[in-house]
């Protein structure tokens, strides 16, 4: 079955944008089920009206990051809805949950969401042995496993790859909102790819007004951010993974303006 991956959906400009593409490139790519991180779908959070745009736009399920609770309508959508995830390493006692697993077309797809500790300024659990803990959660009830390793530092990301080898069908990171050219496929059978970029607009930095990050850079004056518009980008990959076997065939990157 094919799984696309999307990267972090940026503010109204990425939401628009998935909802203008996403049906085309699922006919295309013949993709049969849809991951999103949405943790900046409505720029710092996501909100139920995004979450209910970006699932008609064809998002099946949504993983989420250090901006998990950036909107409080989150844990609404916790308590209400079996396809949204926050990192698995989040404290003991947070609401939602770090893994599920949802039956698509007589697959059952497990889905695994962890967070980095390098840079990403959250007091957080082990996220290799909440990993694990995850893995032995699901394994059994999954035909196949797919982990979004929502994390700043390359390094971490990689280490996690060979961490998880062959016990995961496919890895991909999110939150630096910049596409890596790393995907691949492991010996044992793990697709994986550092970052899958970001969706939302091109002009901008990270998804933020370009000229207010330059005031911050050249001026160290606070500044509330906007959220740039204009011409957008889909960053994700689409991964090929036999069922039966819970491998991974393939990797394809695609960025769509
Ligand atoms: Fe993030
Ligand atoms: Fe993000």
């Amino acid at each position: 079955m094919n799984i696309l991956a999307i990267g972090d959906i940026f503010g109204s400009c990425g939401a628009e944008h998935t909802q203008m593409v996403l049906k085309e490139i699922i006919a295309d790519e013949n993709i049969d089920f849809c991951i999103a991180n949405g943790e900046n779908a409505s720029g710092v959070g996501i909100s139920r009206g995004n979450y209910d745009n970006l699932t008609d736009a064809g998002v099946d399920f949504f993983t989420l990051g250090n901006h998990t609770f950036g909107k409080q309508d989150v844990i609404k959508l916790f308590e209400n809805e079996s396809n949204i995830i926050r990192p698995a390493n989040y404290p003991d006692g947070t609401p939602g949950s770090g893994s599920a697993v949802i039956k698509h077309n007589g697959v059952r797809i497990g889905i695994i969401n962890i967070m980095g500790r390098v840079n990403i300024n959250l007091s957080l659990d082990c996220p290799f042995k909440a990993c694990d803990r995850e893995i032995e959660k699901i394994k059994d009830s999954s035909d196949i496993i797919i982990v979004d390793f929502h994390a700043e530092a390359t390094s971490e990301k990689k280490a996690m790859m060979f961490y998880l080898d062959g016990r995961v069908s496919a890895l991909f990171g999110t939150h630096t909102h910049v596409q890596t050219a790393d995907e691949l496929v492991t010996p044992r059978g793990t697709g994986y790819i550092t970052d899958l970029g970001m969706t939302g607009c091109e002009d901008s930095v990270l998804g933020v007004d370009k000229n207010i990050i330059i005031n911050r850079f050249t001026k160290a004056i606070p500044q509330r951010f906007e959220y740039a518009q204009g011409r957008a980008i889909l960053c994700g990959a689409v991964f090929s993974i036999d069922e039966k076997t819970g491998k991974c065939k393939s990797v394809k990157r695609i960025a769509v303006r």
